[in-house]
């Protein structure tokens, strides 16, 4: 008779050491001990020849079948450890190397210092604002008090919008029409990309009543020539506060508590008188550095005719806008020589920040 508990002993330990094996080396002895010439399972199998013809009828079949299923689980296993071996030992995966460290990208400079600016002017109570970069004439010029043959244009080299462009961008002009039928002045249409951040004092004054506190940090255009200081664009803070009695002291308090918090409290900087049309008196602010000044700011008290452009009235509301280049400031805070570089694409100055 064939002991039936040392067959099901073999059978589970035979199917759990197959599972449980993890080189082909144990595998194979695995497959001697049980299937091999004195193998356990072989043993049995040879005994059935010895078994009553009833008995063998009964148990030849679930020995044959065991025999099968371990023979198929080590084949299985073969191909599973096989696999795995050679992915281990391919070139291309060599696990004992160091990691690599996947690169992440990180803010552009320019980005860096223009939130610090955003952070500062927050902190007090400034109000971050954005404008469109395709302007129309009225708001870039115009409404800045900058008629269309004033000498004062000239400050400012201009991109246009051709014709065929501006016809798409209709639906545009048709508001800014319907604007300048409100308030029964012509408004000039034609578009361009705006050479500075100041319009966008004009369009938020047009939707608010005083006061105003607002930064408006974004991108603007010019149409010059390229060097070390210049570019076709580049990035300014414009800044604007107006109430019923604000004034070139409280400017004064607000730029020199931005300047040290942004450059340390040692900065040296002066106010100096300067020009600008919608500013009256207007001046500029220069930073000394590396014994040299360097202007960075321009800066003044609103002039009465934007606030007549905007509704506000001159007699009863006053207050102080600036404008000054992100760019600058990036190159005065990191030493660097060319404006250029923040536009090059290249990886071996973005890479430094
Ligand atoms: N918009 C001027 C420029 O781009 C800078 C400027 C000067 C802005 C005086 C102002 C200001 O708000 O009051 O040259």
């Amino acid at each position: 008779m064939m002991n039936m508990m040392k067959f099901e002993e073999i059978k589970r330990s035979a199917l759990k050491a197959v599972e449980s094996v993890s080189d082909t080396e144990k595998l194979e002895e695995l497959r001697i001990k049980y299937l091999g010439r004195k193998g356990e399972l072989t043993h049995i199998l040879r005994g059935l020849k010895d078994l009553a013809i009833e008995e063998k009828r009964k148990v030849g079949p679930l020995v044959q079948k065991l025999k099968k299923e371990i023979e198929e689980r080590i084949e299985n296993k073969k191909r599973v450890l096989n696999t795995q071996y050679s992915l281990l030992n391919t070139s291309s995966l060599d696990i004992t190397k160091p990691g690599k460290k996947i690169k992440t990208g990180h803010l552009h400079p320019l980005t860096i210092i223009q939130n610090q600016m955003r952070e500062i002017f927050s902190s007090l109570n400034f109000s971050v604002v954005e404008g469109p970069e395709v302007e129309t004439e009225y708001y870039n010029f115009d409404a800045l008090n900058i008629p269309p043959d004033h000498p004062a244009r000239d400050m400012w080299d201009t991109f246009w919008l051709r014709q065929d462009e501006i016809k798409n961008k209709k639906s545009k002009i048709k508001k800014d029409d319907k604007l300048s039928a409100e308030s029964g002045k012509a408004k000039s249409s034609k578009l361009l990309l705006r050479t500075h951040t100041s319009p966008v004092q004009i369009r938020y004054m047009e939707k608010h009543e005083p006061p105003v506190q607002i930064i408006v940090p974004g991108r603007v255009f010019r149409y010059e020539a390229t060097d070390a200081s210049h570019e076709i664009n580049f990035y300014q803070l414009e800044g604007l506060m107006v109430g019923s009695d604000i004034s070139l002291a409280n400017f004064k308090f607000i730029v020199e508590h931005f300047f040290k918090k942004f450059l340390g409290p040692d900065i040296d900087f002066r106010f100096r008188p300067s020009y600008f049309p919608f500013t009256e008196p207007s001046l500029e602010v220069d930073i000394k550095c590396k014994g040299k000044w360097l202007e960075v700011m321009g800066a003044g008290m609103v002039h009465p005719n934007v606030f007549r452009a905007v509704k506000y009235d001159p007699g009863k509301v006053q207050g102080f806008a600036f404008g000054v280049g992100i760019d600058r400031l990036a190159m005065i805070k990191y030493s660097i020589p060319d404006i250029r570089l923040f536009y090059s694409g290249d990886l071996r100055f973005i890479e430094q920040f």
